[in-house]
């Protein structure tokens, strides 16, 4: 990957976006490839015996972070397009013996770096993956993970901080993977990968159901793996000893769509949002229908509508086709202009309320009981010094500030960074006022 590109992408200069709040936005946002789509299925082309090549790939800090961590590993990784540009497209090749740890230093920064669990298990015989730990977004266990790969005959040990994982050789199993809040999707997506190159057949009940678990299987399946069920709560997987490559395209962000339906209902004018998938997004229409949003749904494609008035709604995150957690914060941004009280209960991550705080330093009226927000909706926003916890949290704080009257400045936007494609730019075409700038005070 040309070195310009690697380090644009992993930009670590701190940064803060200002933004002067009161526009309303209108004309139309172009949805880039899926970052939790593509998480899993870069870590998958480890289990390639060929060269793959993966198109529309989201340029963006957790590509970049996945990027280094494979070529430590050993695989060459090569990037083709700007990162200005929409997507990338990437070629890897895993050839010969790989390296089997990812340490600490990497696995702390994303989470997701778990992925690579499964199939260097598969290939090498043996995983030494750092143990990810809590974030912004609470408590993130991976015993889920580490069942499935014990039941296709895994030896697992954690040693100081370290996921220690060696099989000589991996065999087809019966597993179940629900846990006490659902369902877990980067646990499934491993046992899926894990599964790939084991003798005979896995069957993975109470599976996750999201997009980026078919998405994954329609990858596993492009390199010859059977795998049947995605989508479902029962994944079958036929192991195969040689896996080939393949050239795979990125399907759209289904958050990242979301993310721009709701900024329509709470700041729009008349946005149409481009290249979607609207079949994934079901339940956020259903929550805009109680909220009175006009909205109209195309093939690939919505257009969402402001209206002057909101109604306020009640509202729980679920494991897919529920409504998804990674939308919770976006959509308490928007309560906070309903005429009401509003409610969203935290399902899935039930500490993920970072930016209650932050929302109401900017004039919002949300009262945390355990896992539900309370949203006095209707108060004038003002803007305000707010930092960022999270990537969704992130968002939120962006939409809140464009309705917020005067300036508001986003503190530690890396975090939004891992996970929007040049979010400013796209709304400035929409007609906001976004400027990202050197953050002088350093956070
Ligand atoms: N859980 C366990 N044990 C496990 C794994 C998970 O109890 O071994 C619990 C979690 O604590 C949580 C629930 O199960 O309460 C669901 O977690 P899941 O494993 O499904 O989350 P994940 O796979 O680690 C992905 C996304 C998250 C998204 C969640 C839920 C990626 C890279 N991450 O995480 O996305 O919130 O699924 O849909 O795909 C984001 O993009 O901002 C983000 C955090």
């Amino acid at each position: 990957m040309p070195a310009a590109t690697i380090s644009r992408m992993g930009n670590t200069q701190v940064q803060q976006l200002e933004i002067h709040g009161g526009k309303v936005l209108n004309g139309t946002v172009e949805i880039s490839g899926s970052k939790n789509g593509s998480l899993p299925i870069l870590f998958a082309s480890i289990l390639a015996e060929e060269p793959v090549t993966l198109r529309n790939v989201p340029p963006l800090s957790d590509i970049h972070t996945t990027l280094k961590i494979l070529s430590e590993l050993g695989l060459s990784v090569e990037s083709q397009g700007e990162v200005d540009a929409d997507g990338l497209t990437i070629r890897i090749a895993a050839a010969g013996e790989l390296e089997a740890t990812a340490p600490y230093d990497m696995v702390r920064r994303m989470r997701a770096s778990i992925c690579c669990l499964g199939p260097l298990l598969a290939r090498q015989g043996r995983a030494r993956v750092s143990l990810p730990g809590g974030c912004a977004i609470g408590d993130r266990p991976v015993d889920l993970h580490l069942k499935g790969l014990r039941a296709l005959g895994a030896d697992i040990r954690i040693e100081h901080g370290y996921i220690e994982a060696r099989a000589d050789r991996l065999v087809g199993a019966t597993t179940y993977l629900s846990g006490p809040f659902g369902p877990t999707v980067l646990g499934t997506a491993n046992v899926m990968m894990a599964a790939s190159r084991a003798e005979g057949v896995t069957t993975i009940e109470g599976a996750a159901c999201e997009p980026e678990i078919r998405g994954l299987a329609r990858f596993l399946q492009a390199l010859g793996v059977p795998v049947e069920g995605a989508g479902t709560h029962q994944v079958r997987i036929e192991g195969q000893p040689n896996l080939r490559g393949a050239d795979f395209t990125m399907p759209p962000d289904r958050i990242e769509a979301g993310t721009y339906i709701l900024t329509g209902a709470l700041a729009g004018g008349e946005i149409r949002v481009e290249g979607c998938d609207p079949s994934e997004l079901r339940s956020l229409f259903d929550v805009l229908e109680r909220m009175g949003v006009p909205h109209e749904i195309g093939e690939d494609y919505v257009i969402v509508t402001g209206v002057p008035r909101l109604k306020p709604v009640d509202v729980a995150t679920l494991p897919f086709p529920g409504f998804p957690t990674d939308l919770q914060a976006q959509l308490m941004a928007v309560l906070t202009r309903a005429q009401g009280i509003g409610l969203i209960t935290e399902k899935v991550y039930p500490d993920r309320f970072m930016h209650v705080a932050e929302l109401n330093r900017l004039g919002a009226r949300i009262r945390k009981e355990g896992p539900t927000a309370i949203i006095d909706g209707g108060h004038r926003l003002s803007g305000a010094d707010v930092m960022a916890s999270d990537l969704r949290a992130s968002a939120s704080l962006v939409m809140a500030g464009l309705i917020a009257e005067g300036t508001t400045r986003i503190h530690r936007i890396y975090h939004l960074d891992r996970g929007y494609v040049n979010m400013e730019k796209k709304l400035n075409r929409l007609g906001a006022k976004i400027e990202r700038i050197h953050d002088e005070s350093g956070v």
